[in-house]
């Protein structure tokens, strides 16, 4: 929390993107008992113990709850489905205007089960480490929700140029949806809040503050008017060159992808802004020297003595190996921030 809001700190706090997940044999047994990854990010206490694995194994200093993005438009009633080695898929895509016209506002009885794990986290937690909560951003959210499924998102892209305004007014209702998944999350009790943009980088640079930009602003405003004090982090990913955009959103700290140069962008926004990021998720793949070395070269290239919070560029890989996240805890916690 200290990071978050650039007080000095006397070391750089970790955690990784998707930190619960199947390269941990603890959550590949859960995930079995659970039947589904649905199951698991629906019922509250199993979602709890996920959220815990790697916080028991390797004292991260972070928890995320475990969930994912895409149950706001399965809640707006886009069916979501995931299906073993294909990854998710909405049934009901978002197609045409009047697609648009008819999805209805988030009733948040429905994301209810999200608030509850919130809830059983915080109580399981203690005060060991903040629990972040998350959603993702409009315009990532209208990517999945008008093409059905990841790729090259060329319908949603179709729909930008071909019917700006129907593009607008499903990034505008997601924002609703969004904020107000958020705040329930918040008013449950989560430290802090992480928006995740990872397809900002598709956004032509022309469309970036309306879709990008004032969609955020707006979420941001909404958290900020409830009274909830609680940090925004934004993940704009592949669009660094918006830095200074985002930044303009009144957001705490911004994600930084693996792409780019963490020094760079501690230079041009980090008196602003806290910075977390970017350790390459394939340099775990590599072996320990690897994980060492770039650790530290990123920990060294952050301009400012508060402001960083550690952590991968993209979600963590299935295979990574355990050993490889061990030394990159024992670096990160090895390392003072005045070592630079
Ligand atoms: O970070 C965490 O540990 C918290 C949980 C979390 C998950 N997904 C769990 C998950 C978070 C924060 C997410 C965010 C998410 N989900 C994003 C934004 C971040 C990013 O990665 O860009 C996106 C785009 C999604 C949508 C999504 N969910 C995809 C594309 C996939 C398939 C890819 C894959 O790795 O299989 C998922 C599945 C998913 N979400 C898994 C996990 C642990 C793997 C599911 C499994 O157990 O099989």
């Amino acid at each position: 929390m200290d990071a978050l809001a650039r007080r000095p700190a006397g070391r750089v706090p970790l955690w990784m993107m998707r930190q619960a997940g199947r390269y941990l044999p603890e959550y590949r047994a859960l995930r079995a008992e659970a039947g589904s990854f649905l199951a698991l990010c629906r019922t509250p206490e199993l979602a709890c113990r996920a959220t815990l694995q790697p916080i028991e194994r390797f004292g991260l200093d972070a928890a995320i709850l475990f969930s994912d993005i895409l149950v706001v438009p399965d809640a707006l009633g886009c069916g979501l489905a995931f299906t073993d080695g294909e990854g998710p898929r909405l049934e009901s895509p978002v197609r045409s205007e009047g697609d648009v016209d008819g999805l209805g506002r988030l009733d948040p009885a429905d994301l209810s089960y999200q608030a509850e794990a919130v809830r059983m986290c915080k109580r399981e937690l203690g005060g060991r480490t903040p629990l972040i909560a998350f959603a993702g951003a409009p315009f990532t959210l209208a990517c999945y929700a008008v093409d059905g499924s990841g790729g090259e998102f060329l319908e949603a892209r179709a729909m930008m140029r071909g019917n700006p305004e129907a593009f607008g007014r499903l990034v505008g209702k997601l924002s609703d949806a969004v904020s107000s998944c958020l705040l329930a999350q918040a008013e449950a009790g989560a430290d802090a809040l992480m928006v995740f943009d990872s397809w900002a980088g598709l956004v032509p640079r022309d469309m970036a503050d309306g879709l990008l930009e004032a969609p955020l602003k707006r979420i941001v405003s909404e958290i900020r008017e409830s009274g909830c004090g609680v940090p925004l982090i934004a993940f704009w990913r592949n669009a660094s060159d918006l830095a200074e955009m985002a930044v303009e959103t009144g957001v705490d700290a911004l994600g930084i992808d693996w792409r780019s140069d963490f020094g760079e962008l501690s230079g041009r926004v980090g008196d602003k802004v806290a910075l977390q990021g970017n350790l390459d998720p394939a340099v775990l793949l590599a072996g320990g020297e690897a994980v060492r070395r770039e650790a530290l070269r990123i920990l060294r290239s952050h301009r400012r003595s508060a402001g960083h919070v550690f952590n991968l560029g993209h979600g963590i890989h299935k295979d990574t190996p355990i050993e490889s996240v061990e030394v990159l805890v024992e670096t990160v916690s090895g390392f003072s921030p005045g070592d630079g």
